[in-house]
């Protein structure tokens, strides 16, 4: 049995984004205007073919976006909402856009609590406002609100009288979310029999369903999905526009105008500017979409990515990129891999003894980072190989405090000589790092790249984290850490062990 149908294999389907007008909708995110001028011309840059910037009528704010945007000169279609209404449709018309969505409620349940109109008067308005801005010469978008919930015969009907008013395209939107997969196929066949203007899906969330009943449309003759980034919208969201989109590619095989390679920044960027963060095994966009961590998995993708990878869907395809990760089930195969990846080469004893300190620093619920995985691995071969060091601090002293100039001085074994320097600096942990610096200088130019200090629990006698990024001459970098109950010390042992770490990088390349 063949996994992959090739009912879409080639296939055009236009990619319409809401992130701006039903993103916006997402209970504690609002934008300013800047941020919709940044997130519109990055959907641009994304390739989609329409961008719902706004609905103008709502507020002054609202319309003054939409015209930004309309006036920002995008290759995408910009796309005003309204009601069909006049005034709504005037406020699309004053901000420049080059379409206008019009949606009116067609459920009873809808009809009968909010708008209080009957079906008839629902069709003639309906009808009116397609005939008004087609004879503005506009692009104009229907929506049939809550169309899965409303009596199919009465859905064809009123698309069947908005068709004949000249409508350029019908949306056919799942509002609550209620929709199932082989329902919305059953629906948009039926009325892909009826009509000829281009159909369009507008899923929610709510079942978690959005990205299924979208694609399923699209296989029933839908040639437009209306999709958010990283499925932000009302409630439970709109259909993830990386989801839906890859899906669309890779499974199907089906053409839209997104250049998938900025799938991943545009997720990253749009978490940044709203603030929602998306969880690691979100697919496709999340940290761990293209992670790896267990043996099995991690010797199979070294090996051959596609053993425990889509491989239809690559990191490099969406602009991600792939982990190796190491924790408690981490096999030999992905640890040897990662130290490779830097330049440290370990014997079989030493690899067994790095990964079963991983290991139980994993299954303490710790997350292993590669930086604790390099400290391990220096440890290691220090205690077992007696690994040459490059530097090796013997003594440690330094005086600060608010009379005196902080001074640190060390004595070292720096490459097999024994040295001692005095440096000044502006507190005690800068003037022990100058220090060490300074003893290193003659023989090796080393730059502080980055240095943070936490402290591990509460306290004055807290333990101090330090972790230090270090580069050497030609542009090297690698990380380390130090952890003591003195913050002099635990920086000192950081930059004395990314110091040690790059010698071996040198060496390896030497
Ligand atoms: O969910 C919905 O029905 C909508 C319409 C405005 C298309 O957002
Ligand atoms: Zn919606």
């Amino acid at each position: 049995m063949d996994l992959h149908t090739d009912v879409l294999i080639g296939e055009v389907v236009r990619v319409f984004d809401t992130t701006l007008r039903d993103g916006e909708q997402t209970p504690g995110i609002a934008f300013t205007l800047e941020e919709k001028l940044e997130i519109a011309r990055q959907l641009d840059k994304l390739g989609v073919d329409a961008i719902e910037a706004g609905f103008p009528i709502s507020s002054d704010e609202e319309l003054t976006a939409v015209k930004r945007i309309a006036e920002a000169g995008l290759d995408s279609t910009i796309c005003g909402l309204a009601r069909v209404v006049r005034e709504d449709i005037d406020a699309c018309i004053d901000a420049g856009v080059d379409m206008v969505h019009i949606f009116v409620s067609t459920s009873d349940i809808q009809r009968e609590h909010t708008i209080k109109k009957s079906r008839d008067e629902v069709c003639n308005i309906s009808v009116e406002s397609v005939e008004y801005v087609k004879d503005r010469g506009l692009e104009c978008l229907f929506s049939a609100m809550d169309a899965t919930r409303t009596d199919p015969d009465y859905l064809i009907k009123i698309f069947k009288l908005v068709e004949a008013a000249g409508v350029d395209a019908i949306n056919i939107p799942d509002t609550v979310g209620v929709a199932s997969p082989s329902f919305m196929y059953n629906l948009i066949s039926k009325i892909r029999e009826e009509i000829s203007v281009p159909l369009d899906v507008h899923c929610h969330n709510d079942f978690g369903l959005a990205v299924a009943n979208t694609v399923m449309a699209v296989e029933a003759g839908a040639r437009q999905v209306q999709v958010a980034v990283n499925g932000i919208g009302e409630r439970a969201g709109n259909a993830n526009l990386a989801e839906v989109v890859m899906s669309l590619h890779s499974i199907y095989g089906a053409r839209t105008g997104i250049r998938t390679r900025y799938l991943y920044e545009t997720s990253k960027f749009l978490e940044r500017l709203c603030g929602m963060h998306i969880l690691p095994n979100t697919p496709i966009v999340g940290e761990n979409a293209f992670s790896h961590e267990s043996g099995i998995h991690a010797h199979g993708v070294i090996e051959e990515s596609a053993t425990f990878e889509p491989g239809i869907m690559t990191p490099e395809m969406v602009g991600h990129r792939r982990r190796i990760v190491v924790g408690k089930h981490t096999g030999a195969h992905a640890v040897a891999e990662k130290l490779e990846e830097i330049g440290i080469e370990v014997t079989k004893e030493q690899l067994d003894e790095i990964l079963s300190r991983v290991k139980e620093l994993g299954s303490k619920g710790k997350m292993v980072t590669d930086a604790d995985l390099y400290t391990i691995a220096e440890v290691v071969l220090r205690e077992i190989g007696k690994q040459e060091q490059v530097l090796r601090v013997k003594e440690l002293s330094v005086m600060t405090g608010n009379v005196l100039t902080p001074t640190a001085v060390v004595r070292a074994v720096v490459h097999g000589e024994e040295r001692a320097v005095a440096e000044i600096g502006v507190g005690p942990v800068d003037a022990a790092l100058n220090a060490v610096k300074s003893l290193i200088g003659e023989f090796e130019t080393v730059k502080l790249r980055d240095l943070r200090i936490d402290a591990i629990t509460g306290g004055s006698d807290a333990l101090a984290d330090v972790m230090i990024a270090v580069e050497d001459e030609e542009g090297r970098i690698v990380s380390a850490r130090g952890v003591r109950d003195d913050i002099v010390i635990a920086s000192v042992d950081a930059l004395v062990s990314g110091i040690n770490r790059l010698s071996l990088l040198k060496k390896k390349v030497d």
